[in-house]
């Protein structure tokens, strides 16, 4: 009975960090660390428009009864309604409600490893966290290749290289957009690019959204893949309603997938309800109902965008706030790739050992890897923020500058 076995558990780092961070009693302490939107006096709100859709849902006080393992029909169709204006698209596409983006990337895995056990997913490098750690979970073989330029702008070419060494069948995974960690953000001509590549390839793009929305506004940040989906024959796509209505904890998202074939389009939906009824049965309802709501009231729904906006307004006032108060405290442009990231996250040009720095003298908490969450940064503590950074970034130069001989 549980004796040791090959596998390692991996503890996720940043539940580590989060419980230091928790431990930390500086007063000025400043949690970076776990990808939640927080407002000006260091909140998670709850949208308005989520606890209007709460109140009316309660007051119709509907069934609880099961749903089965495909969820809330009503709100996979809505949101696929909302993800794919085009018909031709959605004509294509099948939809199964899963446990939060997280549970929809997990079935749309087991769906890959099972219609296709000899796949490579080609990841690009830095990742988010839990990619990598789900795709070999369900059996995938995974390849990481660097997606960064030495300045940590995006190597425009590192996608298509990786295409090009791909075999067909294999699949490219791709963040829709607010590249978590690297705050990266592709073109919708780039999307075309590699939609070309891929078809050339038989390469099918795996898409991760999970912060729709937050970078360039909510239809500029669908737009590449929208485009890519017009261009290609097969895709699946993991849907978060985390972020976007800041439903965190109620566990909400979508495993979609698109394809011409009516048959794989069957036999894919077979799969994806028999690993949920393996794993979880069915997915909790709650958030399922609220999304629902939202994105069927007109009301609700323009008071949902208007409040999307607004957290991305916030999000880009920051960001441009703290590279202006960067550039004029180091004098340099070190700091000047800040200004194209999108998303709740930044990406610091700073090494693990600054980060470390940064934790232990400044109590100010991030990830080893450089990446922030900008949200939880009150305004009127950016220039503490700035200031830290700048006086970490100084010392770790002059540290690699070489000894004057003599
Ligand atoms: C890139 C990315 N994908 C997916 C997720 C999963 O989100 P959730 O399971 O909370 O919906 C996250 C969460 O941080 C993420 O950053």
């Amino acid at each position: 009975m549980l004796m040791p076995t090959m596998r390692t558990p991996r503890t996720d780092p940043l539940w580590q960090l989060t419980a230091a961070c928790d431990a930390d009693r500086r007063p000025d302490r400043l949690d970076l660390i776990v990808g939640v939107y927080r407002d000006d006096t260091g909140a998670s709100p709850v949208f308005g428009a989520v606890a209007e859709a709460e109140r009316r849902i309660a007051e119709r006080s509907p069934s609880k009864a099961y749903l089965g393992p495909a969820g809330n029909r009503a709100f996979s169709t809505a949101l696929t309604e909302m993800l794919f204006p085009s018909e031709q698209v959605r004509e294509r596409t099948l939809a199964v409600q899963s446990v939060a983006g997280t549970g929809a990337l997990r079935l749309l895995a087991e769906l890959l490893a099972e219609t296709g056990p000899d796949r490579t997913v080609h990841l690009g490098t830095p990742a988010y966290l839990n990619h990598r750690t789900i795709l070999t979970a369900a059996g995938l073989r995974v390849r990481e290749y660097p997606m960064l330029l030495a300045d940590g702008r995006p190597d425009p070419g590192a996608a298509i290289e990786a295409i090009a060494t791909a075999a067909p069948g294999d699949v490219l995974l791709i963040q829709g957009c607010c590249h978590n960690p690297t705050g990266t953000a592709m073109p919708a001509r780039r999307w075309e690019e590699l939609a070309h590549a891929m078809a050339a390839r038989g390469v099918v793009p795996f898409v991760d959204q999970a912060y729709f929305g937050l970078g360039d506004g909510l239809d500029a940040d669908l737009e590449g893949m929208r485009r890519m989906l017009d261009l290609l024959p097969e895709a699946v796509v993991a849907v978060s309603a985390s972020k976007a209505w800041g439903l965190y904890n109620e566990r909400t998202g979508c495993a979609i997938v698109v394809s011409d074939d009516p048959a794989r389009r069957a036999h894919a939906y077979g799969i994806l309800e028999t690993v949920a009824r393996a794993g979880y049965s069915q997915p909790p309802d709650h958030g399922a109902r609220i999304v629902h709501e939202i994105l069927r009231d007109p009301g609700l729904y323009t008071d949902w965008r208007a409040e999307l906006e607004g957290m991305r307004g916030r999000l880009g006032a920051l960001r441009g706030g703290l590279a202006d108060a960067l550039a004029h405290r180091t004098g340099t442009t070190v700091f000047e790739p800040l200004r194209e990231q999108r998303g709740m996250f930044l990406r610091l040009p700073l090494s693990e050992r600054d980060m470390g720095r940064l934790r232990e003298e400044h109590a100010i908490h991030g990830l080893p890897s450089g990446r922030i969450n900008l949200a939880g940064t009150p305004a009127h503590r950016l220039d503490r923020l700035a200031d830290a950074i700048a006086r970490v970034h100084g010392a770790s130069d002059r540290a690699a500058r070489p000894l004057p001989v003599g």
